[in-house]
């Protein structure tokens, strides 16, 4: 591809200080503005060819219409829910992500929720005494020999299931793009989602939010579920609706769910988040040094890539 000039990029939030030095080693001006609201971000981004942003700052239709240079939207991290890419293409503006950056930083906090779901982590300390007097309410299990069924065999469904392969699990999965030869050279027989569900001891989702995957599980996919199933969600609010999580939860057939990611975020209904059998984290799964200082760099290698009019990368 031809070369692009960029000689203005702003960081509008917190990514880590890699990403402007390569940028400023590059000849790029950086300037870091975090947390600004939306009429300082409509104001401010005429003056840039380039935005850099993590996941707070909403690049809508209105900011890309103000933005009369910009040329990229560089996010570091994986989903660009939080940039209206529709409206950058209308603009010609190159919108990139770094899709590989948080994979394993993502995969492990999945992996976290699981075997605390299955050793009743989220029971906290002050339970102690409760515990000694009513210790089968509280009884674990192992994950050996249990079935766990991944929903997404991407880059982290896949990282999911040979972590998860070592604790001795039995990874079935679906995944209407990644072949099923490729996933069984990974250990992950690949079955229907209708065949998956009444198999599982577990489930984690790890799709996109898009309209085939909002609501995968609801009430009539929890029903079919095996009792007490524990699911857990590390990839986008919504893919398991919450109203038919809590209905699940409430009548059992749900037995625990490990949330690192809601609808509306912070949640502002704290049912789930107070729920005694749900763990949740505030979307902290990208949230590692190394994980960030992957997305720092690699959206910054792309940029200058871009500059020198190199291939680009993305997905
Ligand atoms: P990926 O693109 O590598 O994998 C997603 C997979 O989902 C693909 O293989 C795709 O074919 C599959 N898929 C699409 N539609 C499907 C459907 N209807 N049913 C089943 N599978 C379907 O993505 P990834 O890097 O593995 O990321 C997965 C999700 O995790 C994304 O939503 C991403 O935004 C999210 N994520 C969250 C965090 C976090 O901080 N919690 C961090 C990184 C990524
Ligand atoms: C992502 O899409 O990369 C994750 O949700 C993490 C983040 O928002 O940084």
């Amino acid at each position: 591809m031809a070369p692009i000039s960029i000689k203005r990029i702003l960081i509008s939030e917190s990514v880590d200080s890699c990403c402007m030095k390569i940028l400023q080693e590059n000849g790029i001006q950086v300037i870091e503005k975090p947390n600004m609201n939306k009429d300082d971000l409509i104001a401010e981004i005429k003056d840039y060819d380039g935005l850099v942003v993590r996941s707070a700052t909403k690049v809508t239709a209105d900011v890309i219409n103000a933005a009369s240079n910009l040329k990229v939207i560089g996010r570091a991290g994986t989903g660009v829910d939080n940039v209206d890419v529709d409206a950058s293409t209308k603009k010609g503006i190159i919108v990139m992500n770094t899709p590989s950056g948080n994979t394993i930083s993502a995969a492990e906090l999945t992996c976290t929720l699981l075997m605390s779901l299955s050793s009743c982590l989220h029971l906290s300390s002050e339970t102690w005494l409760i515990v000694v007097l009513i210790i089968w309410q509280f009884m674990g299990a192992e994950m050996y020999g249990k079935i766990l069924g991944i929903v997404g065999l991407g880059r982290i469904g896949k990282e999911v299931a040979s972590r998860m392969q070592s604790f001795g699990m039995k990874t079935i999965g679906y995944d209407p793009i990644t072949p099923p030869e490729v996933t069984a050279s990974w250990g992950v027989e690949q079955m229907s989602l209708e065949e998956l569900w009444p198999r599982c001891d577990y489930i984690t989702v790890h799709t996109p939010l898009m309209p085939s995957t909002t609501g995968l599980l609801n009430d009539a996919t929890f029903a079919k579920c095996k009792k007490g199933v524990k699911v857990v969600n590390c990839a986008r609010g919504g893919i398991i609706d919450e109203a038919a999580l809590l209905r699940a939860l409430e009548s059992g057939q749900c037995g625990g769910a490990g949330l690192d990611v809601f609808v509306e975020e912070p949640p502002k209904d704290r049912v789930l988040v107070n729920h005694p059998n749900v763990i949740t984290c505030p979307h902290l799964g990208a949230s590692t040094k190394e994980a960030q200082a992957r997305c720092g760099q690699d959206i910054a290698l792309q940029i200058v890539d871009m500059v020198k009019g190199k291939c680009l990368v993305g997905a």
